[in-house]
């Protein structure tokens, strides 16, 4: 019954608007459009290629280990910034595959995914003037996190190639520009989502360069790490000389695991840096699951060639949607990493994005994400939109059996 009454009486007080109940952060951004369009794939029962995560089965190794976890009552709280056994796990994974060394003890949290290790490492660095750097279209997570994290965003254009099958580049003066004595850190998205990109190391060193000359930390999300095609190689920037002491770098099971859904993603950085993070961390979520972390070892212990068929199965995929793709008339841009591609929609004579990806998840079937979503100025992404092609050779096959329909209807009828 008290219940109730406070109930009435809060609705009241919104309602004369003598106090407003939503937070001022909480109203500068919406809900997330990747996942607002997996919810309207399901409606409209269309192939979701919207959201990145797979359609297939998670290795079955993996799956026994979260099983025997659970069996085995791994059910309480892990340590806070992460299980021991997962922690060395981490780092020994980076030593191999990056020849990082870092210390287990001090230099890594275990967070809810790697989206919690972002915000929470923006949280645990920036202050409310403070300004960071992130290149643009972006992740879409990236800025509601600076909102929540009180940090003021620079963004910084990635071009898409002339020639699709071309790189995306930024300007190096842009860049330049973007950076100030108010910069405290730029976020780097290697491999990139969504364009495809993998920052190359001259880049990495240009972008070290300034960080260096206006003392910034850079916070680099390197969840794709595995997922690289044509030869292309993943740097982390940690091991760019004099950035490991400015650098955090983030990363998780999602994708290079297929297990999206468990959560468990973290957050490498020195010692000073971690100790920030790791309050953070503990004051949001306490911990990641004990016993998906338990699983997570066994993921990490895969044996090299887990990793090379990966990137070979995410290749066979990525050459399976794009052919279709530019055949039905999106200019697509060949991606050299992740499990997306970015596309212009121009030829199709439709009004922006929105309209766009309406149609195609309501008549056509398929749900993608509209360009929109990934850039500061939604009109500069109105003539985009991105799949995803983390699925199964029969999803992408079925996708584009429905979306040869986009090439039989002329433009104007569109509109
Ligand atoms: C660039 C990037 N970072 C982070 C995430 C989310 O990762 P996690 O599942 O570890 O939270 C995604 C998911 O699509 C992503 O594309």
């Amino acid at each position: 019954m008290r219940t109730a009454v406070l109930r009435f009486a809060l609705m009241a007080h919104d309602r004369v608007g003598r106090k407003r109940f939503t937070s001022e952060k909480s109203e500068r951004f919406s809900e997330s459009v990747i996942r607002e369009m997996t919810r309207q794939a399901m409606l409209y029962d269309a192939i979701n290629l919207a959201q990145g995560f797979p359609d297939f089965a998670a290795p079955q190794e993996l799956k026994h280990a979260a099983q025997q976890a659970i069996a085995a009552d791994l059910n309480q709280y892990a340590i806070t910034w992460g299980a021991k056994n997962l922690r060395d796990a981490i780092a020994h994974r980076m030593s191999v595959a990056q020849g990082l060394q870092v210390d287990p003890e001090t230099e890594i949290t275990v967070c809810c995914g790697s989206t919690e290790a972002m915000i929470a490492s923006l949280m645990a660095v920036t202050n409310a003037r403070d300004e960071i750097v992130i290149f643009e279209p972006f992740y879409e997570n990236y800025g509601p996190d600076a909102i929540l994290s009180g940090a003021r965003p620079r963004f910084v254009k990635l071009h898409p190639p002339a020639d699709p099958d071309g790189e995306w580049t930024f300007d190096e003066q842009e860049l330049r520009a973007a950076f100030c004595g108010r910069t405290k850190a730029i976020i780097v998205n290697t491999p990139n989502n969504p364009t495809g990109k993998v920052f190359s190391r001259a880049e990495l060193e240009l972008i070290r360069d300034l960080c260096v000359k206006h003392n910034a930390l850079a916070i680099t999300d390197e969840i794709y790490e595995h997922i690289l095609y044509d030869g292309a190689e993943h740097v982390s920037m940690a091991r760019i000389e004099g950035m490991r002491e400015r650098t955090i770098t983030i990363n998780g099971l999602s994708k290079t695991y297929s297990v999206t859904g468990w959560r468990v993603g973290w957050a490498v950085a020195p010692a000073s840096l971690s100790g920030a993070i790791r309050k953070v961390h503990d004051f949001l979520t306490v911990g990641a699951a004990a016993p998906l972390q338990e699983a997570g070892v066994a993921a990490l212990a895969s044996p090299q060639g887990y990793y090379r068929r990966l990137a070979e199965d995410y290749r066979a995929r990525r050459d399976r949607l794009l052919p279709t793709l530019r055949e039905v008339g999106f200019r697509a841009f060949l991606p050299r990493g992740a499990y997306y591609i970015m596309t212009d929609i121009g030829s199709f004579g439709f009004a922006d994005d929105a309209s766009f990806a309406s149609h195609l998840v309501r008549d056509i079937g398929v749900a993608v994400v509209p360009g929109s979503s990934f850039y500061s100025n939604p009109a500069d992404g109105a003539h985009q939109v991105r799949f995803a092609f983390c699925k199964r050779s029969s999803t992408l096959d079925k996708a584009a059996t429905r979306l040869m329909k986009l090439r039989a209807a002329p433009p104007q009828a569109q509109g």
